[in-house]
């Protein structure tokens, strides 16, 4: 089935399956939970489903800066910026992830092997400052431990393709 069409599906299944009509944020977390980011087919169903204008439910994605509108990448990095970690130098560790992967926040290597995103806290300020490899918590982050983890990554994906 082409992407498209499963998008399409999924949001004829969210509406069917919710008891209250869902609200616009609601509908837009959701469809982000599932794909990974927010497709322009599913803005424009969704806009159809809830009647309101394409435009609209896009200016409202935009207004927040937790949605995304490319895919991610297969290892989608993030990295926490709230309060803990920022003070515990996370913006470095952003940073450096940005430096070593050639990419700014909010976008995807060549590749499509890692995104970056900055995100608020995530519920762990003990191990700040801490990042995401997937839904993997890395705790205690700094820039060598950005070099190790590439790193790592970097020979795994060289074992997988052996
Ligand atoms: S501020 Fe980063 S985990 Fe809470």
């Amino acid at each position: 089935m082409d992407e498209n069409q499963e998008v399409r599906d999924w949001i004829e299944e969210f509406f069917s399956g919710s008891e209250k009509s869902p609200n616009l944020i609601g509908a837009l977390l959701a469809m982000q939970k599932q794909f990974g980011y927010l497709p322009k087919v599913g803005m424009k169903a969704l806009a159809g489903r809830l009647s309101v204008s394409p435009a609209n439910v896009f200016a409202v994605a935009t207004f927040y800066n937790q949605f995304r509108f490319i895919p991610p990448g297969k290892y989608p990095i993030k990295v926490c910026m709230g309060t803990a970690c920022h003070i515990k130098q996370g913006g470095l560790v952003l940073d450096h992830f940005e430096r070593k992967l050639g990419i700014s926040e909010g976008e995807v290597t060549g590749d499509r092997e890692y995104s970056l995103d900055r995100v608020a806290c995530v519920g762990c300020c003990t191990l700040a400052p801490v990042a995401l490899v997937g839904d993997e918590v890395i705790a205690d982050m700094s820039p060598t431990k950005v070099d190790g983890l590439l790193l790592q990554h970097k020979i795994k994906r060289e074992q997988d393709q052996e």
